[in-house]
């Protein structure tokens, strides 16, 4: 990953190794912010998640050193269900002259018969990034604990007649066999402010070349980093092999610009005869593209889940606190709960859900009856633990004539939720969630819609918001507020809405998974059991609701026994 995150992160990192230990033993309270379900280790830009003989492998960049430049490894823990994890030794770590100044970001890719091979960046002794791979040393381990890289490293070097930029040259993803036969992966990189993605091709994995045209690129776009490229059914939400191709299939491209730090992807078709990717007329790439997540979510990378058939997506989440912060509180960064993704009927966006393995820490159900929400109303929901909870509701709007038209300016939703807050009335909405809220709502994340009608036509434009400015009383954190279009029509459909609360971190879906939004937060009085969850409707018009809340457990997540 970035050079520059790796350094600027280096300290935090190391920190975190010492607070670990103490975390635990100090009371609670100390520690408010710190997650119960969900994967928290002290920094962590994605790798490659696989699964290997029914256990599941997630590997994060994290450096044990930490004070100076490099010395990132391939930490490494399993899971038998995506939510508990057990901790291993790191996988990867510099020791060669192809890696010795980090081991970045890379991938997992299956070979024919079953074995795993990890394809990473390594910083080599001259700063350069190139990409070597590693094969796990005894396959009969079920942890595969220990990684054997290959004498031949570094397989692909940016200086041997490449002519990439050998500074810019990161991430390369899961391997694919094309119909050839031939392997082919694809490296992020930048040339001339061009976001570019490099196609490479290979008969035996080891010896790899370059082919002629990348497989995608965009001009002005930045350094593309953490590229992912993968079919999804045009009529199925089951996942299939990344090697997978056919009149079924379409094809997702994913980067995360480091300019920005966000995400953007496209879908299109992946055209075998000329070896490169075609957006989807419509579906555009970078800034006015769509995103997985349009709140705190990079880095993001999906695997084939063979054991399910399904694809499954992890990101990273950010914190929204100066750097200062993590220190004091010793850790930063987490993972957000895996994703099952795949291919909307529309076909022009793909749908996430949280995957199903998490209900088994739902406990103690509190059914919220079908009630009218009138204009302007508050209501808590008692009986949960409201830090540490599971909420879906959904929402039936009584009368769309009432709804307000939408300014012609309001183009990005971003800006309309930043100018409309929560506590902005209009017709139909903002109605939603007040989560991580104190007792008198002097703290609150509120997750909600608004319902619009189109200024030149009758049609609806469906506005989901996370509002993060009453977040927290304390004023030094980042409390920008997110917003997502949500292509549903609010007529003939109700409107759903799910959010993952856990301590510091709110994870929402709206419509059945067609928009979310990660909210990172640091309340000060809604901490532990002084938090509260409530439903509201700040609209003029009165909206039904009916739904469900859960209490969570806590997940087992890296304790060493
Ligand atoms: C490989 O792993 C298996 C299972 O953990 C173990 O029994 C065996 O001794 C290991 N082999 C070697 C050569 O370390
Ligand atoms: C980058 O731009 C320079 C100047 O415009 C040009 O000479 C060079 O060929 C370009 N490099 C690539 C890789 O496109
Ligand atoms: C190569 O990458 C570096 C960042 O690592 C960037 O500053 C430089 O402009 C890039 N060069 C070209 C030709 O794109
Ligand atoms: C990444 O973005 C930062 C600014 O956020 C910039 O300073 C750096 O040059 C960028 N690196 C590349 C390789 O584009
Ligand atoms: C793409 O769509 C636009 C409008 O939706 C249309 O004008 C244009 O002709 C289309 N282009 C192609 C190549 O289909
Ligand atoms: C992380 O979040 C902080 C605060 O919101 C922001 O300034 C920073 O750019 C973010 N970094 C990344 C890598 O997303
Ligand atoms: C707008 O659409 C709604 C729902 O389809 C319909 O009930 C209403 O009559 C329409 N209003 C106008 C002014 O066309």
């Amino acid at each position: 990953m970035a050079n520059l995150i790796s350094q600027k992160y280096a300290l935090l990192v190391c920190l975190f190794s010492l607070a670990l230990a103490h975390v635990h033993s100090k009371p609670q309270t100390s520690q408010p912010y710190r997650t119960a379900y969900h994967f928290q280790p002290p920094k962590n830009w994605m790798n490659g998640p696989f699964i290997y003989k029914g256990i599941y492998h997630l590997f994060y960049q994290y450096n044990p050193k930490g004070a100076v430049w490099g010395n990132i490894v391939w930490a490494h823990s399993t899971s038998f269900d995506l939510i508990n994890w057990k901790p291993h030794v790191a996988a990867i770590y510099p020791s060669k002259p192809f890696d010795i100044n980090g081991c970045w970001s890379g991938s997992v890719t299956i070979l024919p018969g079953g074995k795993p091979v990890i394809f990473y960046t390594g910083i080599d002794s001259q700063n350069l990034q190139v990409q070597n791979l590693a094969y796990p040393k005894n396959l009969s381990d079920p942890f595969l604990t220990e990684w054997v890289k290959i004498p031949q490293n570094p397989l692909i070097s940016p200086t041997l007649g490449n002519q990439v930029n050998a500074t810019a040259f990161r991430d390369p993803t899961t391997a694919w066999l094309g119909p050839d036969k031939h392997w082919r992966l694809a490296i992020g990189s930048l040339r001339n402010q061009s976001g570019v993605t490099y196609l490479y091709r290979s008969k035996d994995f080891l010896s790899w070349v370059k082919a002629k045209h990348p497989l995608h690129s965009e001009k002005k776009a930045g350094m593309w980093e953490c590229p992912d490229f993968f079919p999804v059914l045009k009529t199925s939400p089951i996942g299939v092999d990344t090697s997978t191709y056919g009149p079924d299939v379409k094809h997702v491209f994913k980067v995360s610009l480091n300019d920005t730090w966000k995400e953007y992807y496209t879908i299109g078709t992946y055209d075998l005869d000329k070896d490169v990717f075609v957006p989807d007329n419509g579906s555009v790439d970078s800034n006015l593209g769509l995103r997985y997540d349009y709140g705190k979510f990079y880095a993001s990378k999906t695997f084939f889940d063979s054991s399910k058939n399904r694809r499954v997506l992890w990101g990273w989440i950010n914190e929204s606190s100066p750097e200062y912060y993590y220190k004091e509180k010793g850790w930063s960064g987490l993972q957000a709960i895996p994703r099952t993704i795949w291919l909307d009927k529309s076909g022009k966006q793909l749908l996430q859900w949280p995957i199903a393995e998490l209900k088994k820490l739902r406990t103690k159900q509190i059914k919220l009856p079908s009630t009218v929400l009138k204009g302007g109303s508050v209501h808590p929901v008692l009986g949960v633990t409201a830090a540490q909870a599971d909420v879906q509701v959904t929402f039936e709007i009584s009368d769309f004539n009432k709804a307000d038209v939408l300014e012609p300016s309001w183009t990005d939703p971003h800006n309309l939720c930043s100018n409309e807050g929560a506590l902005v009335k209009g017709g139909l909405g903002p109605f939603g969630l007040l989560v991580l809220a104190s007792k008198d709502l002097e703290e609150y994340t509120a997750v909600f819609y608004r319902v619009f009608r189109g200024h030149t036509h009758n049609e609806s434009v469906v506005v989901m918001c996370s509002d993060q400015s009453r977040s927290s009383l304390n004023e030094k954190f980042d409390k920008s507020n997110f917003g997502a279009i949500v292509k549903v029509d609010p007529v003939h459909e109700k409107l759903s809405l799910r959010s993952l609360i856990d301590h510091s971190v709110v994870e929402s879906f709206a419509g059945d998974g067609k928009a979310s939004i990660t909210a990172r937060v640091y309340p000060t009085l809604a901490i532990h059991g002084d938090t509260r969850l409530y439903t509201f409707n700040y609209g003029r018009e009165s909206v039904k609701i009916v739904g469900s809340a859960w209490s969570m457990r806590t997940a087992s997540i890296n304790q060493s026994k």
